[in-house]
């Protein structure tokens, strides 16, 4: 049923709340599960639209998955199909990463080109260049990608050129099943490439230098079974704390250590929040107004540019002028259209934006075009005057297990309602 989220701007979020895995580091590792013919385990897999795509997607090509509470276990004894289809993989860019394991299990698959999307054209060039190197035969016919390793995949050296996140996990998980050493270089080095060393480590493969911008792999003929617990959400542990400091309170997140946050918490302490640092929690306090503050993202370790949305946000009630330069994708400021209409004052300029904070925001009926542009109009909904009416609720079911209940445990006045009973809301002038 078609929903709509109101959002009641004004009150002060105050409390506590568990992230759930991480979204993105959950993905690859279930890819990761068609390299083996032995089951794998993995636990505090978030319950998400994204997630129940790909096991869509894993049960088309033969697997058996079987979800409950949080605990996810495949099997994947034989594989039926090595196509991934263009409805599977235009839902889900990250199903292109389908490619590298099927490549390595079969010896061949064919996976839909994902195409551009409302964050910029993501070509991948990246992803079959790599591929290419280990010695895929790679075509491209009715859009989609035609790749054959009859006689297997071969390790090799590669420069990434630049460090892609989709790219490493391709490359990777075709690399551990290829005959000799592969060395990768200039790969990312983001928290959900170690996860998936990891897990691909405790299924056999032999890997070094996870986290770092070199990947060394030495090939293995068979990987086996793994259990592995997937690691907190780091992008919606930065949302809830921003939820407490444009509102002025105090937001306490756990269930993800505080270094995992490094650039974020950072930037909030710029913001003028007190950052409070533990073992497996941190807490964010606000002022009473936010004070403007220049960004940039930048691959990791920088400042994440899923999180960009969400501070600009928090930018447009701040005091003072902000510039926001993101250099990660070239099309990332969909959401400034959205954000204008609660009279945010933000001027596009190529990849930087400069934001005006304003004194008040006054709610009004918006749509989100990706999963972090959702949120950020919650964010932008908590902070106005009036009710915000956010649409399109299927990007924020993407990427945020149980928002409106947590949002409600921190006190927030939210809720979904059936967009036929959506009333208009009508704002004079
Ligand atoms: C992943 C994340 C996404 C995050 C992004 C950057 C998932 C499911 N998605 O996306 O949330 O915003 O990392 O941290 O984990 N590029 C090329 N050629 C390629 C591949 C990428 O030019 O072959 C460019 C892209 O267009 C983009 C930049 O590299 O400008 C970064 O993209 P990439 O790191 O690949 O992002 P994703 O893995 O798609």
């Amino acid at each position: 049923m078609l929903e709509v989220l109101c959002v009641t701007g004004g009150r002060t979020l105050e409390g506590r709340v568990r992230v759930a895995g991480a979204k993105n580091a959950a993905l690859p590792l279930l890819f990761a599960t068609l390299l083996s013919d032995q089951p794998c385990v993995l636990e505090n897999v978030p319950d998400l639209e994204d997630i129940a795509v790909t096991l869509r997607l894993l049960r088309s090509l033969g697997a058996q998955t079987e979800y409950k509470s949080n605990r996810v276990e495949i099997r994947t004894e034989t594989i039926r199909g090595t196509l991934a289809p263009y409805g599977l993989v235009k839902a889900l860019r990250a199903s292109f990463w389908v490619l590298g394991p099927l490549l390595a299990r079969a010896g061949e698959a064919q996976v839909s080109l994902p195409g551009g999307d409302a964050i910029g054209t993501r070509p991948v060039d990246l992803h079959l260049q790599g591929l290419a190197r280990l010695g895929a035969d790679i075509q491209m016919k009715h859009g989609v990608v035609c790749a054959t390793a009859p006689g297997g995949l071969r390790g090799a050296t590669i420069d990434l050129g630049f460090p892609s996140v989709g790219a490493t996990h391709n490359i990777l998980m075709a690399a551990v099943l290829a005959k000799g050493e592969t060395v990768l270089h200039g790969v990312a080095r983001e928290p959900e490439v170690t996860e998936l060393a990891s897990l691909l480590t405790a299924m056999g493969a032999k890997i070094s230098g996870a986290g770092t911008d070199t990947i060394q792999v030495l090939g293995v003929e068979s990987l086996g079974g793994a259990t592995h617990a997937v690691l907190g959400d780091r992008i919606e542990a930065a949302t809830y704390p921003l939820t407490g400091a444009v509102t002025g309170g105090r937001v306490q997140v756990s269930g993800i250590p505080a270094e995992a946050l490094h650039s974020s918490l950072h930037l909030l302490e710029n913001l003028g929040c007190q950052v409070h640092r533990g073992e497996n929690e941190v807490e964010v306090v606000g002022p009473n107004r936010l004070r403007a503050t220049d960004f940039e993202t930048e691959p990791y370790p920088g400042l994440a540019t899923d999180v960009q949305p969400l501070f600009m946000a928090a930018l447009t009630g701040a005091d003072g002028r902000s510039v926001v330069r993101e250099n990660v994708f070239e099309n990332r400021f969909g959401h400034v259209a959205e954000y204008r209409r609660f009279g945010a004052r933000i001027a596009i300029d190529g990849r930087l934006a400069t934001i005006d904070g304003v004194d008040l925001l006054s709610a009004a009926p918006v749509e989100g075009g990706d999963i972090r542009a959702a949120a950020g109009l919650v964010l932008m909904g908590l902070m106005a005057e009036g009710v915000t009416q956010v649409r399109e609720l299927h990007h924020l079911d993407r990427g945020y297990d149980g928002m409106v209940e947590k949002l409600k445990e921190l006190g927030a006045k939210v809720s979904r309602i059936p967009a036929f009973e959506e009333k208009e809301v009508v704002f004079g002038c």
